[in-house]
């Protein structure tokens, strides 16, 4: 496996974030195929089209800062086994971005103009864990893959019933992100403090809020 210095790291986190936030200009290697892919698209109002887009550019933000999250953990990670299970989730999450990014398409709207500050205050977040140890590093994960997964149930929730392009991609990072959380757990993640976990919830609460709307 090529070894990267902490300066190549840098410049790659660099280049991850140009392509990431603007929702343009993705890596051209799709990993997985998009489940919504062989789904006809439904009829859908005028309002129905729009609450859509809003939840899935809450969706695009959510794993634009997951992106950030994995990528912050992973360069500050002292242990070489963690950063690369860091750096396959974040490679395996690519998906989602993807899939996420192809829905807004189909629905002719956009990723988040706010997109560029959640990265930078994901990654920052990002680093900070890795700095604090394998496990409080491995703990967040757990957390931050357990509240996805809540989140993602609510959007399930809140889609129209005959949506089913968009029922599949969700379904399918639902179980992903839980399977995530279940691998951080086995790799010997600690339970973060209560109050650590309010903040996250109250984050990412004010980052659903604005992202739904621009
Ligand atoms: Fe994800
Ligand atoms: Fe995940």
């Amino acid at each position: 496996m090529r070894h990267y210095s902490f300066s190549d790291q840098l410049c790659l986190n660099a280049d991850h974030l140009l392509r990431f936030l603007a929702g343009q200009n993705l890596p051209t290697h799709q990993l997985r195929e998009n489940p919504a892919k062989n789904i006809a698209e439904s009829e859908l109002s005028v309002t129905e089209k729009k609450h859509i887009s809003g939840l899935m550019r809450v969706n695009y933000t959510g794993e634009v800062c997951a992106q950030a999250l994995y990528q912050g953990q992973a360069l500050t990670s002292r242990n070489i086994e963690t950063k690369q299970k860091l750096e396959q989730a974040g490679l395996e999450e690519i998906d989602h971005l993807y899939w996420c990014q192809s829905r807004l398409q189909d629905l002719n709207s956009h990723v988040s103009v706010l997109n560029p500050i959640w990265y930078i205050m994901s990654f920052i977040l990002g680093l900070t864990a890795g700095i604090c140890g394998d496990r409080w590093n491995l703990g967040f994960l757990e957390e931050t893959e357990k509240q996805v997964t809540k989140h993602l149930e609510d959007h399930l929730e809140k889609l129209p019933v005959q949506d089913h392009k968009t029922r599949v991609i969700l379904e399918q990072m639902r179980d992903e992100e839980a399977i995530h959380a279940e691998a951080a757990n086995h790799a010997g993640a600690a339970e973060l403090p209560k109050i650590i976990k309010l903040l996250m919830r109250g984050t990412s609460k004010i980052m659903t809020k604005l992202a739904y709307w621009i």
